[in-house]
């Protein structure tokens, strides 16, 4: 999130914020320590580079790239009552694989482009970038984790972009869902870049919610909108804390937006009042209904003005939308809390069997002690639980060299050791994650808990 661009936005409506004030829960500011700096969110504050990482086990020699993980790392100190777990210096943490070697591990921070871009890390038509949402530009980055002067995807000219695109695998376009309230408050964009990292389009559409909009999906013929429970706040800002809050009062509605042009129209569908920050993936089935899975809230946001995880659990919730009759069903589909789900990325916007996600059995304050992976064709599940002490990460899956199956590959995924205050590199087979890991690659400092990583294969 750049919190800078959204200070912009405090001038401009000093007037309503006291307005904005009255009836506000205000048990989100209490004493108690801030739940989003202890133990591993705590940032890092070394910027280190070590070759020839320990490894236990063995790499798949066809595991050759790099992985890199963004995340917020405030450099300097903060306010701890009101710093919230999204802001922060963006960090780069990578680690380069080659046939079966940990050849490096290094971080290094986000520094180009004016930007703050600490939320996501994507490569398309062969190059890196640091992404964010809100405004905030893309930066591209090299190989070896440096902020490049380019101003990706948009020409010669600054634009934001978003933390969550979606790469069809069929067009190799990006299709992204911005938003920036500090530049535009009545609409959001949708955004389309080609294959080759250029732009190809920008729609605009009304959006006066101001909700904050981190995800979007695609289907074949769709491109999904979320306007849910979560909105943009004055009263916050004006205060100093991250801008958003929980609204009783604001309807959750998923949009159906045509990607073929032929309409600017959104068909919105009513759901019961959510959030969440991630999908799981979208497809259309064979009546034409739109199926999309996320890890939902009931709530959040609200109590807790730091961060995400001590109000409600995120859990696995499945809508179907049906075009034609205009209702929307919703059903949970598991109790425990899970987050940062992923796919094999080439079933983007299709029917997938299999997803992977950072998973907790305990639903109050979750420790992510384990990855789960749900066979959705099944009805079932099984799970990896990292150990004793030990605290996981997002789970990438990279797929396997000529894999002919969809779990055919592997799931990568950082984990914090409680007892060595360090973090690994834990590389599992995504056919059978419970058989524990294929290499475990040691690396020399602890990675705070933070946001999304991603396999480069260059
Ligand atoms: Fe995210």
């Amino acid at each position: 999130m750049n919190r800078r661009k959204f200070l912009k936005v405090s001038s401009l409506s000093l007037g309503g914020l006291a307005v904005a004030g009255i009836g506000v829960d205000m048990s989100g500011i209490t004493a108690k320590k801030n739940y989003y700096l202890q133990g591993n969110y705590a940032p890092v504050k070394n910027l280190i580079s070590e070759v020839g990482l320990k490894v236990t086990g063995q790499i798949p020699k066809d595991l050759s790239g790099l992985f890199v993980r963004n995340g917020p790392n405030p450099m300097s100190s903060v306010n701890e009552k009101k710093h919230h777990w999204f802001l922060g210096e963006g960090m780069l943490h990578g680690i380069r694989l080659d046939s079966g070697n940990a050849l490096w591990y290094k971080n290094k921070l986000v520094d180009g482009n004016d930007s703050n871009a600490n939320t996501s890390v994507i490569s398309h038509s062969g190059k890196i970038y640091a992404i964010v949402e809100a405004g905030g530009y893309p930066v591209e980055i090299d190989q070896d984790l440096n902020s490049l002067n380019t101003k990706p995807f948009y020409g010669d000219k600054n634009a934001g972009f978003t933390a969550h695109p979606k790469l069809d695998p069929d067009t190799n376009e990006l299709h992204a869902m911005c938003y920036d309230y500090a530049n535009n408050f009545d609409t959001v964009d949708y955004v389309v870049i080609d294959q080759n990292g250029s732009h190809k389009k920008t729609q605009s559409i009304p959006f006066e919610s101001r909700s904050m909009l981190h995800e979007c999906a695609i289907t074949k013929n769709y491109m999904l909108v979320f306007d849910l429970s979560v909105v943009f706040d004055l009263y916050k800002l004006g205060r100093g804390y991250f801008p958003f809050s929980w609204d009783d009062n604001h309807q959750s509605r998923i949009g159906l937006l045509s990607r073929n042009g032929d309409s600017d129209a959104v068909q919105w569908f009513d759901i019961d009042r959510t959030y969440f920050f991630h999908t799981f993936n979208a497809h259309e089935d064979s009546n034409g209904n739109v199926i999309v899975t996320a890890a939902a809230y009931d709530r959040l946001f609200d109590t807790d003005w730091n961060g995400p995880f001590t109000e409600s659990p995120p859990q696995l919730t499945k809508w179907e939308l049906n075009p034609k009759s205009g209702q929307a069903m919703s059903t949970k589909l598991d109790d425990r809390a899970v987050e940062f789900p992923r796919i094999n990325p080439s079933l983007v916007g299709k029917s997938n069997q299999y997803a992977y996600a950072l998973a907790s059995s305990n639903t109050i304050e979750p420790d992510f002690k384990e990855i789960v992976k749900y066979d959705f064709k099944n009805d079932t599940s099984e799970v990896y639980e990292y150990g004793f002490g030990k605290f996981g990460a997002e789970p990438v899956f990279v797929a396997a060299e000529g894999a002919k199956s969809e779990d055919e590959g592997y799931l990568l995924s950082l984990v914090y050791n409680q007892e060595t205050d360090n973090s690994d590199l834990i590389i599992l087979n995504a056919k059978e994650p419970k058989s524990g890991p294929l290499a475990t690659v040691h690396l020399p400092q602890r990675v705070p808990f933070g946001f999304h990583g991603e396999w480069v294969n260059i």
